[in-house]
């Protein structure tokens, strides 16, 4: 039996965006596939007004930090970590050589503008890294507020951003709050298979790329920029075509349903699971900074967390256990992608049964 997936990514995908990826294959040469992508960069613009580039990759979102990484720091990057992946992004830089400077706060709590601050007053760095929303612990960081002040007081650091697990599913600016590059996942609040990755790029990241060094070949973005400037359209290797077809497919889903409906359904999902988890639980994140797209409940009742999705799975439906360290003291439900409240107060109305809460 499937199991309707509430876990981070990845997430749940609807039957006709399936079906779409199965069209008959083309080549990444002709112009069908010039096409093809030509209309999600339309697709793309049509959502967010934006002069920035916007390139679709084939690798997970992991693959794209490491291109931000590679492409964008020339001095020294201020990484901010706040749980796994935020960890991940300042390992990437340190493993592919890069001079980092780190901010760590304890799991659970956001990175707060005035902590940037205080680390990039000592001039530094050229590159500052923040992680929307952190997926290990549920925690969405301020990045509007930092934007802010990278405009006010550090206007030649490169803003560059995570936003694997918010993107679709939360606010993000570009040139409104400052944010020079975004890096995101097909698995999460777009609600497509795992497999591709998007990039945006602000004018002056490329300006930077130019000046960096080592930048490597297979994402590189200059190359990127190239193959899709000049071909136009196209990527530099065989991408994965039958996942362009259905975010391209998806992308007109996502026009119809409209941004700002898409963000509002997934705040009204998260306030519903986070009035249930206050009520029987606690939340994991500080107070304030809880995501929209995942939330991180402190296992409060002791409830084995396993048995409950073991039960929940013979119901056909997951929820997330807690992530690494975090098993069982923690779980994560994701509200995140196409999942409806209906489908969300189906999963919470389980839980309650399984485990006797609220009857
Ligand atoms: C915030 C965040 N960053 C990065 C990643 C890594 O993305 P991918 O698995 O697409 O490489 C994830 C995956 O869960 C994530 O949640």
């Amino acid at each position: 039996m499937h199991k309707k997936l509430f876990i981070p990514g990845p997430t749940e995908v609807r039957e006709d965006v399936l079906i779409s990826q199965a069209a008959p294959m083309i080549g990444h040469r002709m112009k069908s596939f010039s096409d093809l992508y030509g209309s999600i960069n339309d697709k793309f613009h049509k959502l967010f007004k934006t002069e920035h580039e916007i390139y679709v990759h084939t690798s997970s979102g992991t693959g794209l930090m490491e291109a931000a990484s590679r492409n964008f720091i020339n001095k020294k990057a201020l990484h901010t970590v706040c749980g796994a992946f935020s960890k991940r992004w300042a390992d990437i830089s340190k493993s592919n050589g890069k001079e980092i400077g780190v901010i760590e706060v304890d799991m659970g709590k956001a990175i707060k503008p005035e902590m940037i601050d205080r680390e990039l007053s000592k001039g530094e760095y050229d590159t500052l890294m923040v992680t929307q929303n952190e997926t290990s612990t549920g925690v969405k960081n301020p990045v509007k507020e930092i934007g802010e002040l990278l405009k006010e007081k550090y206007p030649d650091v490169l803003l560059l951003v995570d936003s694997v697990s918010s993107f679709m599913g939360m606010e993000i600016g570009f040139e409104t709050w400052g944010v020079d590059v975004v890096v995101a996942s097909s698995q999460k609040a777009f609600a497509l298979p795992p497999g591709i990755a998007i990039m945006t790029i602000s004018k002056r990241s490329f300006e930077r790329a130019k000046e960096v060094k080592n930048r490597g070949f297979y994402f590189d973005v200059l190359k990127m920029k190239k193959y899709f400037d000049e071909k136009p359209y196209q990527t530099l290797s065989t991408p994965a075509i039958s996942l362009f077809y259905a975010l391209d497919y998806q992308l007109s889903r996502i026009l119809n349903e409209g941004l700002d409906e898409r963000y509002r359904r997934h705040k009204e999902m998260a306030g519903f699971v986070r009035e249930w988890a206050k009520r029987y639980f606690a939340l994991f994140a500080e107070q304030g900074y809880e995501s929209d797209t995942v939330t991180a409940i402190k296992n409060t009742r002791g409830v084995s967390i396993k048995d409950l999705n073991n039960e929940l799975g013979n119901r056909g439906m997951a929820l997330s256990n807690g992530y690494g360290a975090l098993k069982e003291k923690t779980f994560r439900i994701a509200h995140m992608g196409d999942i409806t409240l209906g489908e969300i107060k189906d999963l919470i109305a389980n839980i309650n049964e399984i485990i006797n809460l609220g009857v």
